[in-house]
């Protein structure tokens, strides 16, 4: 008779642990605690034991039906605070969720957040400027005065005689430059237009600016920088090149090439056999830029430069169509 208690208390918790809803806790309870129930009846048997162990039996069964009857309520509670007890049988608890898309970054909006925190990583501050710019900071003080032939590469937007949509990110050093006195270590992204469409370009895209002045800053100091940028951004071993080109703001100036992303260097359609890739313009800023801004040229230097960020997300997703960026096609978005 104790054994057969026990047995089936054990059965009945083993029996509550499977439960979920409150119809099968019902059907449980009947089964061991109703009136026809299997404790019910083991108890109505009691009569039949020795006069001796009567009261012993009587004790040991008052505490398990005690227990078990506790053990149900708390069972009954736990599905009634799931809000398991309305689930009906036509429910299928263990199918898998819906499935909700969710959105992401568009891939531009993540390579400028990838490039931002490289350079936060090396101690630049990150600043934004206004996309309706005077013609002054997005030519004149980066000395490019009106008629130069350099304006010609630019495709401006012109609002009015003194006003367009920005060109490059340039401006922004004379901003910053405006406003604080070296040591200055800045990158400044944002959105700028060219009135310009085919496959490598876009009316409106994105760059992102860098500069650095402070006493003896020199060319091997942007070497330096640019280096560590593009290991980052690409690869530890990618190969850089600095080939001399003209900016009207920066003296010496240079155009960077990485090695091909694509064929490691080999030459292929993307490099167009070059083995290189352009990513980026630099210099050492102008003593003309700075004396815009009232800063010591014999006592200052900086360098400076330009990155497109549209270029950067083709040549790191191997994309050579710059439009595909500006679709809306959420097939093509979805991937990054
Ligand atoms: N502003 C240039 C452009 O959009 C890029 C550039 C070149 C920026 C050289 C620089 C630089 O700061 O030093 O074509």
């Amino acid at each position: 008779m104790d054994e057969e208690l026990k047995r089936l208390k054990s059965e009945a918790i083993e029996g509550l642990r499977n439960i979920i809803q409150e119809k099968d806790l019902e059907e449980l309870r009947v089964k061991y605690l109703g009136r026809k129930g299997l404790f019910t009846g083991l108890m109505r048997n009691l009569g039949k034991a020795s006069p001796e162990d009567r009261p012993r039996l009587g004790k040991l069964a008052n505490e398990i039906k005690q227990d078990l009857e506790k053990q149900f309520t708390e069972t009954q509670s736990k599905i009634s605070s799931a809000g398991l007890s309305s689930v009906s049988e036509s429910e299928d608890l263990s199918l898998p969720g819906r499935y909700i898309p969710f959105g992401k970054l568009h891939p531009v909006t993540q390579i400028m957040n990838e490039v931002c925190s490289i350079f936060e990583g090396l101690g630049f501050a990150v600043a934004e400027g206004p996309d309706v710019e005077l013609d002054f900071y997005n030519f004149e003080a980066l000395n490019i005065p009106k008629h130069h032939p350099a304006r010609d590469m630019h495709d401006t937007f012109y609002i009015d005689e003194s006003l367009l949509l920005r060109t490059h990110t340039s401006p922004m050093q004379i901003r910053a430059m405006e406003k604080q006195e070296p040591p200055l270590r800045m990158i400044a992204p944002g959105k700028v237009y060219r009135c310009d469409s085919d496959i490598t370009h876009t009316p409106m895209f994105h760059q992102v600016e860098g500069f650095l002045v402070d006493k003896k800053v020199s060319f091997a100091d942007l070497k330096g920088v640019l280096s560590v940028f593009c290991q980052k951004m690409f690869d530890e071993k990618i190969a850089l090149r600095f080939r001399p080109s003209f900016f009207p703001f920066t003296e010496p100036s240079a155009e960077v090439d990485i090695g091909c992303v694509i064929c490691g260097g080999d030459g292929c359609r993307v490099c167009k056999q070059t083995g290189w890739l352009e990513i980026l313009g630099a210099g050492m800023i102008d003593p003309e830029v700075f004396k815009m801004v009232g800063y010591d040229s014999e006592l200052y230097s900086g360098f400076a430069f330009g990155l497109g960020v549209e270029r950067i997300a083709m040549l790191k997703y191997g994309i050579d169509d710059i439009r595909l960026f500006y679709e809306n096609d959420i097939r093509f978005l979805s991937q990054f």
